[in-house]
């Protein structure tokens, strides 16, 4: 009996903990129903310059009295925002992702003309930085708590989030009882990422007081499956693009970094080929990417790539570059490269290319053309006749000029004579 009235209070003692310390908001929407409810601690460190060219870091805490002005509840994204001081606010963008939930980014506002907060700070501006969570697969109908550290770093300010306690979409107007823990939180051995379906071995979770490693963990998926990709003008006619190759794509998210191999079996293929440009679309369950090869008469390139996806964690992304030149050769040919080569595009996707060839314009009878290699399947052995033949024809030409030096030596010591 004493036993339970110790736990009683244990527990009772630890809820009363949590609501002293922290923010508490109910968000409620426009028939007075709650539909957002968060309990979080947030710490900054805000680098902010002062005078004579110096900068001074200011600290400072999400206070618990806050305003919810600008807060917005709907069936497939909110945004919870706290305002509080002299014109500060903290807010957070969730959106639904099928069966899931994420945050997408956090923008945290500050008034540098807060002297009591930024004090001697030259700007007297009101601040922003946008920066990514790391709050992701959270199951709908749950509360995603952290109660462990995590920092978002920034070059201007370090947020630190601690004792979250949050449910972005509450339906039925009361706060989930299931939780969706984060996976600093989680104790040893268990994986990360529970959606995963990709054959990433788990990643070793040290213990749960400790902060995720910041370093990038080094690949070990196997090389990725080739596919074998064409594209006809129509379907009585032979293919006018091919393209074969494998693909991983890496993906940067803060300090988070993850790959996946891209799977072949499933993808949709469609395109187009045209005079100038040519296109071609791949469309797997997790992603699209869209390759665009032009050329100037002469060469060929690709010239925009277009990625669309989500990772396993459920973290989408998109990223474009439309400026590239790559897979460079000559329009009457084919590129190709056996070597694993890697395209980094916009710092945040990287690809990676393994026995890749590809032919986007001029294909004859529906296969590829002669092959340019790219240099990283040169073999510098290539050298090594070279280097024989530069030192056998300089012998030769040793041998000759010591010939005709001789020659002329006989010869002038014979008209001496
Ligand atoms: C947050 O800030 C307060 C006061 O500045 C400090 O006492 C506390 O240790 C900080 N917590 C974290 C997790 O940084
Ligand atoms: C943020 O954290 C990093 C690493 O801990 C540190 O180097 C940097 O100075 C911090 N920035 C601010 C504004 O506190
Ligand atoms: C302030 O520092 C920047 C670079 O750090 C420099 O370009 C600028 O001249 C400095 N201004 C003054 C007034 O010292
Ligand atoms: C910023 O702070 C100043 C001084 O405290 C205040 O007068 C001003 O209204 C604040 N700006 C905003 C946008 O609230
Ligand atoms: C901000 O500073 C500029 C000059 O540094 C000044 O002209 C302006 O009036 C100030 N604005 C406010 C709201 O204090
Ligand atoms: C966490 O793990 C690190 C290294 O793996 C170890 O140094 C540290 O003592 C551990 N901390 C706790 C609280 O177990
Ligand atoms: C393809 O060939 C079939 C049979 O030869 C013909 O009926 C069809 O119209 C052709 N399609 C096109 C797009 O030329
Ligand atoms: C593609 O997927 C199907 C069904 O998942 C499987 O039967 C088939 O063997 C796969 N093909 C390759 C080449 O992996
Ligand atoms: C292809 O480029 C050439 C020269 O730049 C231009 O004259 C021609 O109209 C272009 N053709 C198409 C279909 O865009
Ligand atoms: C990339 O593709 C997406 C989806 O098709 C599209 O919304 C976006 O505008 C494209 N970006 C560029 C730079 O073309
Ligand atoms: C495209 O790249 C070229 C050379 O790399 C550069 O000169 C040009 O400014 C870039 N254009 C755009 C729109 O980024
Ligand atoms: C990308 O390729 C370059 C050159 O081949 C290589 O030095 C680099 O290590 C590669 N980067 C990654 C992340 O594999």
């Amino acid at each position: 009996m004493g036993r339970y009235a110790t736990f009683a209070l244990f527990l009772a003692f630890g809820i009363a903990f949590q609501l002293s310390c922290g923010t508490e908001v109910n968000v409620k929407d426009k028939d007075d129903k709650l539909c957002l409810y968060a309990n979080l601690m947030v710490n900054f460190s805000v680098s902010y310059e002062v005078a004579g060219n110096k900068s001074a870091t200011a600290e400072l805490e999400l206070p618990p009295e806050v305003t919810t002005n600008g807060s917005e509840c709907d069936t497939t994204s909110s945004v919870l925002k706290l305002n509080f001081g002299e014109g500060h606010s903290w807010s957070i963008n969730f959106t639904v992702n099928g069966k899931m939930y994420q945050a997408d980014y956090i923008t945290f506002s500050y008034n540098l003309s807060d002297t009591t907060r930024f004090p001697g700070s030259v700007s007297n501006e009101t601040t922003s930085v946008t920066v990514k969570p790391h709050i992701t697969d959270v199951d709908m109908d749950t509360c995603y708590s952290c109660k462990s550290n995590d920092m978002i770093e920034n070059d201007l300010v370090n947020q630190t989030l601690w004792n979250v306690l949050i449910q972005a979409f509450v339906s039925n107007g009361s706060k989930s009882e299931q939780i969706s823990s984060c996976a600093a939180d989680l104790p040893t051995t268990a994986a990360p990422t529970t959606h995963s379906t990709s054959t990433t071995p788990a990643a070793p979770v040290t213990n749960a007081t400790a902060p995720p490693p910041t370093t990038t963990p080094t690949p070990t998926l196997p090389t990725p499956s080739t596919g074998k990709y064409s594209i006809k003008p129509d379907e009585n006619s032979t293919a006018c693009l091919l393209a074969s190759f494998g693909l991983r794509i890496g993906y940067k998210q803060a300090d988070n970094y993850q790959e996946m191999n891209f799977d072949p079996n499933g993808t949709t293929v469609s395109g187009s080929c045209g005079v100038n440009s040519s296109e071609l679309v791949l469309v797997s369950n997790t992603m699209t990417i869209m390759f665009t090869f032009t050329n100037d008469m002469q060469k060929f390139r690709l010239h925009a790539l277009n990625v669309t996806g989500s990772m396993s964690s459920g973290v989408s992304f998109s990223e474009a570059n439309t400026n590239l030149s790559l897979w460079e050769a000559a329009v009457s040919s084919s590129y190709m490269c056996n070597k694993e080569q890697n395209y980094t595009v916009e710092s945040l996707i990287t690809f990676y290319t393994f026995n890749l060839q590809v032919q986007p314009f001029g294909v004859k009878k529906g296969v590829f053309s002669t092959a340019e290699e790219c240099f990283l399947d040169s073999d510098l052995s290539f050298l090594v006749p070279i280097a024989v033949g530069v030192a056998l024809s300089f012998l030769i030409i040793l041998v000759l000029i010591s010939y005709l030096i001789g020659r002329r030596k006989s010869r002038t010591g014979y008209q001496s004579v």
